[in-house]
């Protein structure tokens, strides 16, 4: 989704700048701009598209400013085009915007009214052009800003430029990211830490309502009451390193095949074999509250709600208390009735996802506690809940969510075995259970190891128009995470069913034309699947098998077998496979892997 980045300092912006729009296009974009301070005026270069065709028209101008701003577009309001690409400038105002001014209709009204033009269809020029207005009145920038911030409903992180103040770029936030970091005598502004990896070690995080005056020197951050506010700090992780590709064609296939080191890391430290429990050092409940907990609440969206999905088939029949799983989207408008012996744990790979930041203010409005699973340290969602487990899954950059979802599973895991071992669960068995999650990374690069194998099917059925995949218990989960990566990664319509769901309507769908992706494990389900799996056959889709058992296949069918793995890698397993599937589909289809049409990273607006 947008992305920001700012820098003042002794040097010249323009590069600083495109190399941090580069460093955020992972987040997905359609336009990208800048704007630099040339002496008393702002120069601004904007272009549809990615980076690269910024840059080439930049070879043809001229930005020496060593004040500056930059942007990548997601559109929300207004088609992508030149006109709508950021940064927009009215007056003495030129600003970037990531967010919604959700009543900006009525202040472009007024703002027309009162003779200004605009020259797009974005809320954001509209907000340039709101601060300039209030700037007229007001000789103190800040108090400007402020002053038409509290017009604004919605969410903004902002960072603007004034033309005669060529000194300073002036930001503000309202649930957008941003952070500002010093380094000598340079202030980088950005609202993602892998723009700011290798210019700085620390960054200050900037909170709702707070506005910050950045110069070359310093930077001051201001509550919207204008008195000076503590800053809270964030160590930046992310290096030039780990943003890298490591020789991989794209950074999707280099996080699949990351997955057996990422869950080591998520599983680090947290495994006590001696008591057959996880040791949670983040969690910031006592045993005792926790022992209350008679009902839990998982909340996320896409692979997150997947993830949370898959961990509910494992978990409930340990914890031996129910578990709701929620689309955030939904959840944060629905009446719910709760009991408060809830425990709810929100899920979130980037821990920026607007529904899911809505469903944790929800939840803590109605005293439900709340912990995360996130994977970017310090991101607002970890910041926001009552205690938590980081993933550690290291920078997930492809859009397509792959080693956060076993991470997400993986911790999930740990704290269901935590609960389940202040409950029922004996030590024998609390410690068989770790012992499933210590071998996930070594039965992982056994799937991985069958990459070829994969990739002859996924040609295959990349050139199908229509997919299904079908699976049943803990595998139906599973096959609803295959068949998102399969949609965003190669947009062929695909939909997930039970398998024993299939002849209360869906078998209608089934004719040679249809790829069935079709799960079959191990486990009390076995022979029943092995029934459904005869429906299908009988109305004869095109079948590829994805199965850890023995199963009897015509010649026509695709059988790949699957390394037997434990019940609780099982699930993690076959998602394994479905990603490598959707990655070669993608390639076969020649579609643009890492940022697929129409999507973006983290999603931080409703
Ligand atoms: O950062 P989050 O985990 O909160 O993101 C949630 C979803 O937007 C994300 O999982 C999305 O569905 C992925 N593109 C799926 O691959």
């Amino acid at each position: 989704m947008c992305g920001i980045i700012g820098y003042i300092g002794t040097k010249r912006a323009r590069d600083i700048l495109l190399t941090g729009l580069k460093r955020m296009e992972y987040r997905g974009y359609d336009s990208a701009g800048i704007a630099t301070i040339e002496e008393d005026k702002v120069v601004s270069t904007r272009s549809v598209g990615n980076v690269s065709g910024l840059v080439e028209i930049l070879k043809s101008k001229t930005h020496k400013g060593m004040a500056g701003i930059g942007h990548t577009r997601w559109a929300t309001h207004g088609a992508p085009s030149e006109a709508n690409a950021h940064p927009h400038t009215s007056g003495k105002v030129t600003l970037v915007h990531n967010g919604i001014f959700e009543n900006y209709q009525e202040y472009k009204t007024a703002l027309e009214q009162a003779g200004r033009k605009f020259h797009s269809q974005t809320d954001s020029e509209v907000l340039a052009a709101l601060i300039d207005f209030e700037y007229e009145n007001e000789i103190n920038p800040r108090i400007a800003i402020t002053n038409a911030l509290k017009k604004v409903r919605g969410t903004f992180g902002l960072a603007i430029l004034f033309e005669d103040q060529p000194d300073m770029i002036a930001v503000a936030r309202r649930s957008s990211p941003l952070l500002i970091a010093k380094n000598g005598s340079a202030v980088f502004i950005a609202s993602d830490q892998y723009a700011l990896a290798g210019h700085a070690s620390n960054a200050t995080v900037l909170q709702d309502d707070e506005i910050a005056i950045c110069r070359a020197d310093n930077f001051e951050v201001f509550s919207m009451n204008d008195y000076p506010v503590g800053k809270e700090i964030l160590k930046i992780t992310a290096s030039e390193e780990s943003i890298g590709k490591d020789g991989y064609e794209h950074f999707m296939q280099k996080e699949i095949f990351e997955q057996p080191q990422s869950i080591q890391r998520t599983l680090s430290g947290r495994i006590n074999k001696p008591l057959g429990t996880s040791q949670l050092g983040g969690i910031n409940l006592t045993p005792k509250q926790l022992r209350g907990v008679k009902s839990m609440i998982f909340v996320g969206c896409g692979t997150a709600y997947y993830a949370g999905l898959l961990a509910k088939y494992l978990l409930e029949p340990i914890v031996k208390i129910p578990i709701s799983v929620e689309v955030a989207s939904e959840f944060r408008y629905r009446s719910v009735a709760l009991n408060g012996n809830e425990l709810s744990v929100v899920i979130s790979q980037s821990g920026e996802t607007a529904d899911t930041i809505a469903c944790v203010e929800e939840l803590q409005l109605k005293g439900i506690p709340v912990l995360g699973v996130v994977n970017v340290v310090g991101s607002s969602i970890a910041r926001l809940v009552d205690g938590g487990i980081y993933l550690h899954a290291g920078p997930e950059i492809s859009v397509a969510s792959t080693k956060a979802f076993s991470s997400q599973v993986t911790a999930l895991l740990l704290l269901g075995i935590y609960l389940a071992r202040q409950r029922d669960l004996n030590l024998g068995d609390g410690q068989e259970l770790l012992e499933q999650l210590e071998a996930l990374p070594k039965i992982i690069e056994e799937v991985l190891k069958i990459e070829k194998e994969i990739k002859v099917a996924a040609r295959k059925f990349a050139k199908l128009p229509h997919l299904m995949a079908l699976g049943r218990d803990l595998l139906y989960p599973v096959s609803l995470e295959i068949v998102l990566k399969i949609k965003e990664l190669t947009y062929i319509p695909a939909s997930a069913y039970p398998a024993g769901e299939m002849k209360h309507g869906p078998n209608a769908l089934l004719s040679p034309e249809m790829g069935v992706i079709y799960l079959h494990g191990e486990g009390p389900l076995s022979e029943k699947s092995v029934s459904n799996l005869a429906e299908v056959r009988a109305r004869k889709a095109q079948l590829l098998i994805f199965t850890d058992t023995e199963i009897d296949a015509s010649k026509d069918e695709i059988v790949i077998k699957l390394p037997k793995s434990s019940h609780f890698a099982q699930g993690i397993i076959f998602t394994v496979a479905g990603q490598l599937l959707a990655y070669h589909m993608a390639i076969a289809l020649d579609r643009n892997v890492d940022k697929p049409r129409n999507l973006a990273k983290s999603v931080t607006v409703e």
